[in-house]
């Protein structure tokens, strides 16, 4: 297939990437803005076997270039981190809702199918059981916010023009080449270098762990069986709450307990999520991954690929961290 993927310079999208090209030889085309989460670093392995559009999904002009020649669209490109969209929500607002409206654009003129990359956090906080595909829509946080306006954008292009858009909701992804600012590859670089770890609240919030290459597999499922106009929640094999996971962090890394330090928690801290992935599995997806070993991998990961985040921690995210935590850290 001959894939335009945004966002491909990301986390999510960069697995994504790799997956279609070395297993299914994709054509694929890149389009990212490289904001402070997107690297080309991402993609060093496949980088000469795609094409790579620098660009922003908002500009209409870099999607028309593009987007030349693609059968479809997946979407990746958006701003991600929920504290980022507490302290500063007009990026998430531009990316999220204003650019994924330029490329339904794009690909209702150009007839080609569409998949929405999105998330459990539409969904909003759920105490017990897991959200289904009907489960009311009830966002908390700007990030979540503008990512359910995005899927409801996507959703009136499916019933109003009748454009091929799906929509997979994917739960908290985990894996290598994941941004720091994020709770898995924070705890675990903090553990590795003896820098504190900032435990939001009293730790109990619920996450439910998916790793990185099944939705990467679930994505493209989609993209290539979903039924148009449908929905598929992508949901992760095992819950866990924060403080069990940086237990287990600390415990990979050989580290105690002394490290971990209660912070003030996020404003509007989303308690709980839970994802079923019914639909999906009728569709023929299974993870593969079982958080355990996902997390076992991905701490050898980071531990054995310095080159890749020594520059983001020496970098603007050292100042980022210090605002946002209050302290600096220590290497
Ligand atoms: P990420 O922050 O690692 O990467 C985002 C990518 O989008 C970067 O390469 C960035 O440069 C690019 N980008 C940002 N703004 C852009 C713009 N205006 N134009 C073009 N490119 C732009 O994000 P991620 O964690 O890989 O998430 C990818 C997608 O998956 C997002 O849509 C996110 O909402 C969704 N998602 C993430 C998770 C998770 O746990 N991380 C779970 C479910 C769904
Ligand atoms: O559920 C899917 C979502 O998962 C994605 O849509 C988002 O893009 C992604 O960022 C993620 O959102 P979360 O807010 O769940 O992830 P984060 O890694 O920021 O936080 C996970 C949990 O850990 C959450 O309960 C907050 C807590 N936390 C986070 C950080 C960064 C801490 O306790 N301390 C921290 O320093």
């Amino acid at each position: 297939m001959r894939l335009l993927v945004c966002g491909g310079a990301g986390f999510i999208g960069s697995g994504f990437v790799r997956l279609r090209v070395r297993d299914h030889g994709d054509e694929v085309t890149v389009l990212d803005k490289l904001t402070y989460a997107g690297r080309k670093e991402n993609l060093r392995d496949v980088i000469d076997k795609i094409r790579f559009v620098h660009g922003a999904i908002e500009d209409a002009s870099a999607v028309a270039e593009a987007v030349t020649g693609c059968e479809a669209i997946v979407n990746f490109a958006a701003e991600t981190h929920v504290d980022r969209s507490i302290s500063g929500p007009e990026a998430f607002i531009m990316t999220n809702m204003q650019g994924t409206h330029v490329l339904l654009e794009a690909a209702r003129e150009h007839g080609l199918r569409y998949v929405q990359v999105s998330t459990d956090e539409v969904y909003g906080s759920i105490e017990e059981g897991s959200f289904t595909e009907q489960s009311p829509l009830a966002p908390s946080s700007p990030y979540s916010a503008t990512k359910t306006g995005a899927d409801l954008l996507v959703s009136s292009y499916f019933h109003t023009y009748q454009l091929p858009a799906l929509i997979c909701r994917g739960s908290n992804n985990y894996g290598p080449y994941q941004y720091p600012e994020k709770l898995i590859p924070l705890m675990i670089l903090n553990a590795l270098a003896g820098d504190t770890l900032p435990v939001y609240g009293d730790g109990r919030n619920v996450r439910n762990w998916l790793f990185v290459e099944d939705f990467g597999r679930g994505i493209g499922h989609v993209l290539e069986h979903g039924v148009p106009g449908e929905v598929y929640n992508c949901g992760g094999p095992d819950e866990c709450e924060n403080i069990d996971v940086v237990r287990r962090i600390l415990s990979l890394t050989g580290r105690d307990e002394s490290l971990i330090e209660y912070v003030t928690d996020r404003p509007g801290h989303d308690r709980r999520y839970s994802l079923s992935a019914s639909k999906l599995e009728g569709l023929g997806w299974r993870a593969q991954v079982r958080f355990d070993e996902g997390l076992e991998r991905t701490v050898r990961w980071y531990r054995d690929n310095a080159w890749w985040w020594e520059p983001i921690r020496s970098g603007d995210y050292r100042d980022y961290y210090e605002r946002h935590y209050g302290r600096a850290l220590k290497a």
